[in-house]
């Protein structure tokens, strides 16, 4: 097997592909010849990236989504599979983070904002993707986590849960659809510089707290994911499934 990632005219969804993470990963799937459907809700901010990523080897489009309304992810699949086809590749990126602090003060409503963005997004588009691409018999699902879903973060009770929750529908859907060419992988970032993760690397002082002791001491870039992300979307990953790849700079370790 050729040592090259090729995704060629695969059809790739990247929730929250406007910036960031998602924008590194679309850039990639991209590069490797992937026709790619970002989405988010600020259509402005959608269009600059999707015309910034124009010229490389696939499409990307730009289609507006609040990933957190059932309805905006029915239309998000039908407009991909009307301009692009059949999806084969979806990487539930996008994700929200309220309620950091003293989790008493946190309450149901917040819980549920937080469910609905960071995990009912991904199980409803894995019902809506899922059983065309085992009809094809194969397809690839990569879901954006974090370490804080592998270790409870201080003050962070929600975002943890919806990650580790996040993490076992990945590794439970890996065991469902890996006997028909589905694999599902997830990712699991330590601090990377964006706009989402502003409040930890801001500050000088907090930002060398946090990666100084890491055994790869400095802050992540979104370039530091989104490779992977397009590895583990290609042939050159087919006998990994059902996995959590850690990419911090080694601080769990
Ligand atoms: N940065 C880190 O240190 C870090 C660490 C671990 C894990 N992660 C994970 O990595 C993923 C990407 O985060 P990031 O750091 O790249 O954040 P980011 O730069 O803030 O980007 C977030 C993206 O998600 C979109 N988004 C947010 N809420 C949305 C919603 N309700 N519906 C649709 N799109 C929505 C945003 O666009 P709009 O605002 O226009 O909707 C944007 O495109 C998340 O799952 C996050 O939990 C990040």
């Amino acid at each position: 097997m050729a040592l090259t990632i090729s995704l060629t005219d695969k059809v790739a969804l990247v929730t929250g592909g406007s910036r960031g993470i998602g924008r590194d990963v679309a850039r990639c799937l991209a590069e490797a010849g992937a026709h790619v459907v970002i989405a988010s809700r600020k259509a402005d901010e959608l269009e600059r990236s999707a015309a910034e990523l124009s010229g490389l080897p696939g499409r990307v489009l730009p289609i507006p989504c609040h990933v957190g309304r059932e309805e905006q992810l029915a239309a998000l699949v039908d407009a991909t599979e009307s301009q692009l086809g059949p999806v084969d590749i979806l990487v539930n990126n996008a994700a929200t983070n309220i309620g950091q602090g003293d989790s008493l003060r946190t309450d149901v409503s917040m819980l549920d904002k937080m469910i609905d963005v960071n995990v009912k997004s991904a199980f409803r588009l894995v019902h809506r993707v899922v059983p065309g691409m085992m009809e094809r018999g194969g397809g690839s699902i990569v879901n954006m986590v974090s370490i804080s879903g592998l270790e409870p973060q201080a003050g962070g009770l929600l975002y943890s849960f919806t990650k580790a929750g996040l993490i076992m529908l990945t590794r439970s859907w890996a065991r469902e659809f890996g006997p028909k060419g589905v694999r599902v992988n997830a990712i699991a970032p330590g601090l990377i510089k964006t706009d989402f993760s502003a409040y930890y690397w801001q500050d000088g002082e907090r930002q060398a707290e946090l990666v100084g002791d890491q055994p790869l001491p400095r802050l992540g870039q979104p370039e530091d994911i989104g490779p992977a992300a397009a590895f583990l979307c290609s042939d050159l990953a087919s006998f990994i499934t059902g996995q959590v790849l850690v990419i911090d700079g080694g601080a769990l370790a």
